[in-house]
């Protein structure tokens, strides 16, 4: 799951106003969520994860399934099939026009810290890592609170957290690129780097490249993304009235108790004892 480089800052992720599409570097790929969509579709064994942690933690479908920060849906719609309804959430006009039109989830434009929505869910799920944009670990458990108060009886809050790993020793590192991608009218690839790591935080840089279609033909961009020390697991089995009930390595199947590092699947219950 590489769902680390995918995390991306809370100002990349906003954006307003009318959409060019020349060659430039400044362009924000969320403006572009076709794009988007088809670099960033979860592989078969991502979504194997997920599923069995539903399964496992909520239990058998179907499920109503929210993902608040919720991009081009592309976390909605490998669930499409299991569900018995699908919302969504986002910040950004043009992921809330596109998720509305292509996965027939209910999809709300706000924040996902209080997402405008007015119904309970079996899974709310997200799973990309965009919790590597909360500034810190008060406003985490804060968020895990407020998400789970929007659950059904069985319903289970499913977060992807990006611990501390290892520095590449040479910088900058490739930390993921994409094959090429068919896209309307072209192909398309993206590539993560790790620039600079802080303690806590890197600097990322994120470029996609694109051959034919109206497109940009390259969209660069740098950010900061947040990763989190290993302690903040215990830290996080301390939210009121929620109990942290998994931390799953999303390539070991089966498995709810695994380190903090990397990128971790945590699960959350409200305490219902
Ligand atoms: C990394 S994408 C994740 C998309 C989706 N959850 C997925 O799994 O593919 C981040 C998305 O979060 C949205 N976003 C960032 N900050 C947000 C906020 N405060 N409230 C709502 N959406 C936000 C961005 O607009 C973007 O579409």
């Amino acid at each position: 799951m590489s769902a680390q480089p995918g995390a991306e800052t809370l100002a990349s992720g906003t954006s307003t106003g009318s959409v060019e599409a020349p060659t430039e570097t400044s362009l924000n790929l969320y403006r572009f969520p076709a794009l988007y969509d088809t670099l960033k579709a979860p592989d078969a064994e991502d979504i194997a994860a997920v599923r069995g942690l539903i399964t496992r933690f909520v239990g058998e479908p179907r499920w109503s399934i929210l993902d608040p920060a919720c991009g081009p849906g592309n976390w909605l719609s490998p669930f499409a099939g299991d569900a018995s309804l699908l919302a969504g959430n986002d910040n950004c006009p043009e992921m809330v026009e596109y998720t509305r039109a292509n996965t027939g989830a209910q999809v709300t434009l706000g924040d996902m810290y209080a997402p405008p929505i007015d119904a309970r869910f079996d899974v709310v799920l997200e799973a990309s890592g965009v919790t590597s944009i909360v500034p810190d670990v008060d406003r985490l458990m804060l968020w895990v609170r407020t998400l789970g108060g929007m659950l059904t009886q069985r319903g289970a809050v499913i977060l992807l957290l990006n611990f501390e790993t290892p520095v590449p020793p040479r910088l900058p590192a490739t930390l993921w690129r994409s094959r090429w991608r068919n896209v309307p009218g072209g192909k398309a690839r993206i590539h993560y780097e790790l620039v600079e790591d802080k303690p806590g935080v890197q600097h990322i840089r994120r470029s996609v490249d694109v051959r034919g279609g109206d497109w940009p033909q390259r969209i660069v961009e740098d950010y900061e993304l947040r990763v989190w020390p290993g302690e903040v697991l215990d830290t996080l089995r301390q939210v009121p009235g929620m109990r942290l009930l998994a931390c799953a390595d999303p390539e070991k199947a089966g498995k709810f108790n695994a380190a903090p590092s990397g990128a971790r699947l945590l699960v959350f219950q409200p305490d219902r004892a």
